[in-house]
């Protein structure tokens, strides 16, 4: 038996996806953009074994055993990785010194998330890049990021973007075959150290309406979108990747919100429309333009951006992030123990959280601009950096054991 333990991360778009040109080969209606965030905080894990013993393929989920051969996306993604591998087994054989036949044996999948699955906090990208990664791995196929991107698109549109670090860029393409529908990265995590991001987790619950299916039905009944698809976001890839490599935050916030805010409109010109931010989520929104009205310079200090479900991400440089977490702490308090509410990895906040919001002596900050939140309106906050793409485990992280069954 062979096995592979990988780790993939949460990527957070600041260019949103939204639309398909084809449902069977997941390919986008435009470009995006997003950062990768710390696999240390956020990821998806998973183990893939392999043996000529194991009678058909498998898949445990969060500890449940699920229908794989109900998984149309996942067989994709096994349909191309074993083809690769297959290829290579061919010319190994040629050149007189063949390989293992892995690509005729089954395969026992376990994947775990450290956070809630279809809340929103992007849970398909980070599990199907770690699937894609981890058979690339088993494989020991020798193709370049890039085109393993191409797979894992085929699993879940975002997940190509979860297999680099830093900044990357899904390049839509135009072929019919998809060839060029792909992701690259724009700048390695180490390009912008002092970018941080704050995730606000509004709802635990899972979502109404998938990414999916809401993405489709915006397709055929929004106006707006057509002009999204072919003026907004072929403008907006231009600026944003400049602002990215002159780490220019100003750009960078204003792009950020502004696609957010573009995409939730969208949704809402769908017919009938979709929501996906509630009040939480736009009192967020209203905090952090008040926050950026404190700014001395005049300069943007936070950004936040919301993907199809109500929880805010907040982009922020480093040294606002212990002022954003007081902000937030004072407006969305909790009931909870302060290290399950905030746990503070970084450890840039001393002392009780939001009683010591540094805006309320700036006389730009206007204090009543939302009441203070019912208790728990934000279950909690992840604090979180940009970080590398997916890791490759020792052998004793491994989800299954030697049978090839779960540990757990
Ligand atoms: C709002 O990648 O989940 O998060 O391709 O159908 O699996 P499928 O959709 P998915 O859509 C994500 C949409 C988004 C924006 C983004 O991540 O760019």
């Amino acid at each position: 038996m062979k096995a592979v333990t990988c780790t993939a991360p949460v990527n957070i778009a600041v260019i949103k996806y939204w639309g398909k040109r084809d449902t069977d080969l997941i390919l986008p209606t435009n470009s995006s953009i997003s950062v990768t965030l710390s696999q240390d905080i956020l990821h998806s894990k998973t183990t893939i074994s392999t043996s000529p013993e194991f009678s058909q393929d498998r898949l445990w989920l969060n500890g449940i055993e699920e229908d794989i051969t109900k998984n149309k996306r996942m067989h994709n993604c096994f349909r191309e990785t074993r083809a690769i591998r297959k290829e290579m087994e061919e010319k190994a054989e040629l050149a007189g010194s063949p390989i293992e036949k892995l690509s005729t044996y089954p395969v026992h999948v376990c994947s775990e998330n450290n956070f809630p699955t279809a809340a929103g906090l992007a849970s398909s990208a980070s599990g199907l890049a770690a699937l894609v990664y981890t058979l690339s791995q088993l494989y020991e196929l020798t193709i370049s990021t890039s085109e393993l991107s191409r797979i894992a698109r085929q699993g879940s549109g975002s997940a190509c973007r979860s297999l680099f670090g830093g900044f990357v860029a899904w390049e839509m393409g135009q072929k019919k075959d998809g060839s060029d529908s792909l992701a690259v990265q724009i700048a390695p995590e180490t390009h912008w150290p002092e970018l941080e991001a704050l995730i606000c987790v509004v709802s635990d619950a899972k979502k109404g309406t998938s990414s999916t299916a809401g993405m489709q039905s915006t397709i055929k009944t929004s106006p707006l979108m057509n002009e999204r698809i072919n003026h907004v976001v072929p403008a907006r890839m231009e600026q944003m990747t400049k602002a990215i490599l002159d780490k220019d935050f100003q750009s960078f916030a204003e792009l950020t919100m502004r696609d957010s805010n573009q995409f939730h409109a969208v949704c809402l010109d769908t017919y009938p429309p979709i929501f996906y931010l509630n009040d939480t989520s736009r009192a967020i929104m209203q905090l952090i333009h008040e926050y950026n009205a404190t700014s001395q310079d005049g300069k943007l200090k936070a950004a936040y951006t919301y993907d199809a479900g109500p929880n805010a991400v907040i982009y922020a440089p480093k040294e606002n992030m212990a002022e954003i977490i007081q902000l937030i702490g004072h407006y969305f308090p909790s009931n909870k123990e302060s290290t399950a509410f905030f746990a503070d990895p970084y450890q840039v906040v001393n002392g009780t959280l939001g009683q010591d919001f540094i805006p309320k002596t700036n006389v730009n900050f206007n204090q009543n601009i939302i009441p203070v939140q019912p208790v728990n309106s934000v279950s909690r906050l992840l604090h979180t950096k940009v970080d590398d793409g997916p890791r490759v485990l020792d052998a004793e992280e491994s989800l299954l054991k030697a049978d090839g069954l779960p540990k757990r």
